[in-house]
């Protein structure tokens, strides 16, 4: 692995599909390694394209827009950052031999559609999940909730970050659900899962890294993350998760063989529900999680770090140095150029430390900033990050 000077003949050129928060922190670590950054996503002045060597702002899905991008930036290797990208242009590129696809191009396809990556943990791979089903109808919905039992969830196979989806109680609300899916999907598709509800303890994030040491690829696990979601929206992690022995045992043992089935290198999210030894497969995001940002608080390399070395082919360290958390600082507006104030007061907490991320434009429930903490316990260091995290108040300009 020889990495070049950037921005000459010897540059070692990475692109990210998608700027946001966590691709920004990729950004940051490829940087201190001399890697020329080329940043892409559908609005100017995303987060990552504020700290990369260029950006270009264009719509992802487009095929041929997203082509000639890449074609014109001749990237060695493609870093999608979220799941709206078309894809099929990725597995051209990758089967052309133009640029690595992070993990594999297969990867992003299968991920980006409930319905792929589904099939290939239940039905291929025979891991634990909840119960489901695929329908395209309100009637075929209402029938599969009946068969699986209620409550179920409801959500587009196409959809990210709790889009479209919803838990329905009665059959009756099958109807609501359905037309909420239709309406909130990424694409116009008329697909949907319908699962059963898994009735955990906890649900947690397993950031697992795939790196080459010594010549030959690797698995590691990093210590599990617990995580609170609303809307299917994250706003409070934590590490360690406590769990029995043989819950993580179960936990890494489906984690590794999701992401050997994924395979290719880079840092995989795997979303797991656990109930006391027993444990389900959720999904998988193949690439930085939103829940791991504590990571930048807790382990000697966050998972940007890890992201970074692993896709360019070098060894990683994924232990945890510290307990700490993670709590979301929201906009609580519609506005452009907000500002923050009480920057001082939050970072006087105790450990606490912040990133904001400097999306040019804020909404009410966008993720604007997030706050970390240590503790000598978990209870302690999310305390800590709840309080850092409510002391930055969003103000307009
Ligand atoms: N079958 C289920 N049983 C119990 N809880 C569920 C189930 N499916 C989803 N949830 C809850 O809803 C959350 C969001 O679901 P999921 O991860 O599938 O959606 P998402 O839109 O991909 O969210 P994100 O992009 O934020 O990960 C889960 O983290 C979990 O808390
Ligand atoms: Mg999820």
């Amino acid at each position: 692995m020889k990495l070049g000077t950037p921005l000459s003949d010897t540059a070692t050129r990475v692109m990210l599909l998608g700027a946001g928060e966590l691709g920004k922190e990729v950004a940051i670590e490829l940087q201190r390694l001399g890697v020329e950054v080329i940043a892409v996503d559908r609005y100017p002045n995303a987060p990552a394209m504020q700290v990369a060597h260029r950006s270009h702002v264009i719509p992802m899905t487009d095929a041929q827009v997203l082509n000639g991008v890449i074609l014109a930036e001749a990237p060695h290797i493609i870093v999608p950052e979220i799941e709206a990208i078309a894809t099929e242009v990725l597995a051209q590129i990758e089967a052309a031999g133009l640029a690595r696809v992070i993990p594999t191009a297969r990867a992003t396809q299968l991920t980006m559609n409930r319905e792929g990556i589904r099939r290939l943990a239940a039905e291929e791979l025979g891991l634990p999940t909840s119960p489901y089903a695929f329908v395209e109808s309100a009637a075929e919905l209402a029938e599969a909730a009946h068969r699986i039992g209620l409550p179920v969830f409801v959500k587009p196979v196409m959809s990210s970050s709790g889009k479209g989806q919803s838990m329905i109680e009665a059959v009756e609300d099958a109807g609501h659900a359905w037309v909420h899916a239709q309406s909130s999907g990424r694409v116009e598709t008329t697909r949907v899962i319908v699962e059963g509800r898994i009735d955990f303890d906890f649900e947690i994030t397993l950031l697992t890294v795939r790196s080459i040491k010594d010549g030959a690829v690797r698995t590691d696990f990093c210590a599990p993350i617990g995580h609170r979601q609303v809307k299917g929206d994250y706003v409070e992690s934590w590490q360690p998760q406590a769990m029995t022995p043989k819950a993580l045992a179960a936990a890494q043992s489906i984690a590794g063989t999701v992401t050997d089935a994924l395979g290719g290198l880079g840092v995989f999210g795997v979303e797991l529900f656990v109930k006391g030894d027993e444990v389900w497969f959720s999904e998988v995001s193949p690439r930085p999680h939103d829940t791991g940002l504590v990571t930048l608080a807790t382990q000697t390399m966050s998972e940007f770090a890890l992201h970074a070395r692993a896709i360019l082919g070098l060894p990683v360290d994924v232990g945890q140095r510290d307990v700490g958390a993670s709590a979301v600082i929201y906009g609580g507006m519609d506005a452009t150029g907000i500002a923050f104030e009480g920057v001082a007061e939050a970072l006087s907490v105790p450990t606490a430390d912040l990133r904001l991320f400097g999306k040019p434009e804020s909404y009410e429930r966008r993720r604007m900033g997030v706050a970390t903490a240590r503790g000598s316990s978990v209870e302690e260091a999310r305390e800590r990050a709840r309080e850092a995290a409510a002391k930055v108040r969003p103000t307009a300009g």
